[in-house]
């Protein structure tokens, strides 16, 4: 009676919904269950409470959970409510739940039970988006395409190889999400507020229990520590940031008509008939912004909060779940796009050489038959303001080498160096867009999915 006492004395004025999460807390009512069982079952198994008392706990849970969140009664957060809600069902022994514990503890523990899960599902479209490129890649190592710097055509190169650079980076992303969830896969439960308990908890077993890799051993550190949320954001921001440039990417490719997408992932006008927009990706690209807001929400929130729980956190909480959900939803949705677009190989192979693209590879072919690199630069520069083709090469070389380009290199081979494909198959260097190259990226990316 006492407690109810003071619950209907506290915090039941004008600043109630304020001060309540339990809608946001929605998210969590599975792992608030699933906390509360593994916190029963050990209470039963050290002595803490008798067998019988966690037998109608746990079955008081199992009402708890099949008439679902929205039947719960009012309360200041999911925790509390569904111990009122326990109680309701059994009695005052359903107050023996919450020995040894703390909304501190519990709340940090369902945060992390629920956001492995989430990253999972991260990882799981990082995946997909990188299969699709894989496949892209497979399909399309001898589709040669501009490639750019500054946006102006630089060099050309292939669409796997630009499909394999966003696959390498997105494999990065994935290996930030995994370290990430190693991190938040520790249990906070049995720091209790944050000092401790007096009960003989077993902090391990709980752990056990709830498929944790173990626990968050300082009592104080367990309940206050959202850094796991941190690196848990900075990651899918990072994820964020790479599929800005993909999408980027795919939204200039397609207005320049160097890829097609689908019907289903672009948008027409409501006034201009005539009109195929790349929406869709548009939005996948302004993704980053929802995880750079999250990213700094966080932070934001976090800084400065000093030792150990502040009710600050419960705001801390839905920023990652606001990024996690934004993040994973474009990156399957970026997959989606990439497994349905279409690459048209004359229109790219007519654009491949555009902008003498195939300057570098005259400067290099000078340069290996004794041209030092930077004359051979000077001699493609002039050749590049004189028509930038074999006729001006050649008139470039007489002007800068003071001989004729014949001493230097045969006339086939200044053809081979200005044709893009052929610009392509000798760029075949470690890492480089030449079908050689471009096999052993794609058998690492596969590789890398099967494992
Ligand atoms: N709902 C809170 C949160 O999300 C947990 C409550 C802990 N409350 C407290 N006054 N110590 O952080």
């Amino acid at each position: 009676a006492g407690d109810v006492v003071r619950r209907e004395r506290f915090s039941g004025g004008p600043a109630r919904g304020f001060l309540s999460s339990l809608a946001a807390d929605e998210r969590i009512f599975a792992a608030d269950l699933a906390v509360d069982r593994a916190h029963v079952v050990m209470l039963a198994e050290q002595g803490i409470i008798e067998a019988d008392e966690a037998a109608d706990v746990l079955t008081a849970l199992n009402i708890v959970e099949v008439n679902g969140h929205g039947s719960l009664p009012d309360g200041e957060d999911v925790h509390a409510a569904i111990e009122t809600a326990v109680i309701g069902e059994i009695g005052p022994v359903g107050g023996k739940m919450h020995t040894a514990r703390s909304r501190n503890d519990e709340v940090a523990a369902c945060i992390r039970y629920r956001l492995r899960e989430d990253l999972l599902a991260a990882v799981e479209a990082t995946l997909a988006l990188r299969s699709a490129l894989a496949e892209v890649a497979a399909a399309q190592v001898g589709t040669v395409m501009p490639g750019f710097t500054h946006l102006q055509p630089a060099q050309p190169t292939t669409v796997a190889h630009w499909a394999l650079s966003y696959e390498q980076a997105l494999r990065r992303d994935t290996a930030r999400l995994f370290d990430a969830y190693g991190r938040t896969n520790r249990s906070p439960l049995g720091a209790a507020a944050f000092a401790g308990t007096t009960f003989d908890v077993d902090r391990e077993r709980t752990a056990e229990l709830l498929g944790f890799d173990g626990v968050v051993e300082n009592a104080m550190d367990a309940s206050a520590a959202r850094d796991f949320l941190v690196e848990s954001v900075a990651a899918l921001a990072g994820l964020a940031t790479t599929l800005s440039g993909l999408a980027e990417d795919l939204v200039v490719f397609a207005n320049k008509g160097y890829v097609d997408l689908s019907d289903d992932y672009s948008s027409t006008s409501s006034i201009m008939p005539q009109k195929k927009n790349p929406d869709t990706l548009e939005l996948v690209r302004a993704c980053a912004g929802d995880a750079s807001a999250g990213l700094n929400g966080l932070l934001t929130t976090l800084k400065g909060l000093p030792r150990a729980y502040n009710r600050d956190l419960q705001r801390a909480t839905p920023h990652a779940w606001r990024t996690v959900d934004a993040v994973t939803e474009a990156t399957e949705v970026a997959a989606g796009a990439v497994a349905t677009a279409t690459w048209p190989e004359e229109a790219l192979a007519a654009a491949a050489g555009e902008g003498f693209s195939t300057a570098t590879g005259v400067a290099d072919l000078l340069a290996q038959h004794g041209v030092p690199f930077r004359t051979a630069h000077e001699v493609v520069a002039l050749a590049a303001e004189g028509g930038s083709d074999a006729a001006a090469v050649e008139a470039a070389a007489a002007e800068v080498l003071d001989a004729p380009l014949t001493e230097y290199v045969d006339a086939d081979a200044v053809a081979a160096a200005l044709d893009p494909g052929a610009s392509v198959e000798s760029r075949d260097s470690a890492g480089g867009p030449a079908r050689a190259a471009v096999d052993s990226q794609l058998a690492s990316a596969e590789e890398a999915l099967a494992a």
